[in-house]
């Protein structure tokens, strides 16, 4: 099987960005193995804080960000990180070439309950002018990653990763600690049956989102004249791994109950990755109102629509946009 460092080699990703991408991997293994301890580790349940969301932390979420954190730091390839468990930007190293920003542990709910888990991480090149704790230099449409992926850690600890030149799965070997390539080029299938969405939110949506979702419900009985099955694991990294293994759409739609707030996912750490693996898998990542990797960010932490996953079907749900 090929190793990670011969498909970033094929893919033409320079060395400084493959170092990067070793090294961040390694935090990775290193939170696989403090994930898999569980309740031995003593690294189950919350800790008495909140982050910016006003979300209360995990212990895991916040070891998972320390351990990232760090390990970046340290490495002398990141300028700067930003990170869903920091209020503000981390400045790291002034050579640094890359800026990285990820969401340390994506479905903290299931954290406690020995479910699916993982790291989303963008990687964007850093500006030669920028002071390494200026916020605005991750103020970058999502066009501009040079690599994105996610690692999940589930009954075995996979990557799914992008450089650009196609999506790729690996598949961590615990016996000797190298994640192999061991499905290149994902194509997510144009065509699905299977949606992903918190629906006890319906209520809340705009019009578009209810009616399309009415539609799915409706099956071989409503105007898509097939039926539709539901999954929803409550974390984005396990709903969207599955729609890129087998298709699906996914979406976590804008909410009327807070207009000030355009959805729950977090664009630079959450939405945009996610649309960069789909995009080069063949699907597409929308917010209803355009491509995902088009949104100018306006902060670090802002937040987006996202509707993403097979072709045809996220181009039906855009219909009940227009
Ligand atoms: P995080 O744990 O990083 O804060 O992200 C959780 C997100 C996302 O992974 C998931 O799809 C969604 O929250 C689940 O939301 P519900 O609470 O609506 O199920
Ligand atoms: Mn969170
Ligand atoms: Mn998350
Ligand atoms: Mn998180």
């Amino acid at each position: 099987m090929k190793r990670l460092n011969t498909q970033l080699q094929e893919d033409g990703c320079p060395l400084e960005l493959i170092l990067l991408i070793r090294t961040l991997l390694a935090a990775c293994k290193e939170i696989s193995f403090r994930v898999s301890q569980g309740a031995l580790a003593g690294v189950l349940g919350s800790t008495l804080s909140d982050n910016v969301q006003g979300e209360r932390q995990k212990k895991l979420d916040v070891i998972a960000n320390h351990i990232l954190r760090d390990i970046l730091s340290e490495s002398g390839y990141v300028k700067a990180v930003s990170s869903e468990e920091e209020d503000n930007v981390i400045g790291c190293h002034p050579d640094g070439k890359y800026l990285v920003s990820f969401d340390p542990l994506d479905g903290s709910s299931n954290t406690d309950v020995n479910s699916l888990i993982g790291t989303i991480f963008s990687i964007m090149h850093a500006p030669q002018w920028m002071e390494p704790d200026d916020p605005s230099a991750f103020l970058q449409p999502g066009t501009q990653q040079v690599a994105a992926g996610y690692v999940l850690y589930g009954p075995s600890t996979m990557l799914a990763m992008t450089t650009g030149r196609g999506t790729h799965l690996y598949t961590l070997d615990k016996t000797h600690g190298g994640f192999l390539v061991t499905k290149a080029n994902v194509q997510v299938p144009e065509q699905t049956n299977e949606f992903a969405i918190n629906s006890s939110n319906q209520r809340h949506w705009e019009e578009p989102m209810q009616s399309y979702v009415t539609d799915l419900i409706a099956g071989s009985e409503g105007p898509r004249k097939k039926d539709f099955n539901m999954r929803w694991v409550a974390a984005m990294v396990g709903d969207i791994h599955r729609v890129l293994c087998r298709g699906g759409i996914f979406a976590y739609p804008f909410d009327k109950r807070n207009p000030a707030i355009p959805g729950k996912l977090r664009l630079q750490y959450e939405a945009n990755p996610m649309a960069f693996l789909m995009e080069q898998a063949g699907g597409l990542a929308d917010t209803g109102h355009g491509r995902i990797m088009e949104v100018m960010p306006t902060e670090i932490h802002q937040r987006v629509p996202v509707l993403l996953g097979s072709k045809d079907e996220v181009e039906t749900c855009l219909t009940y946009y227009r």
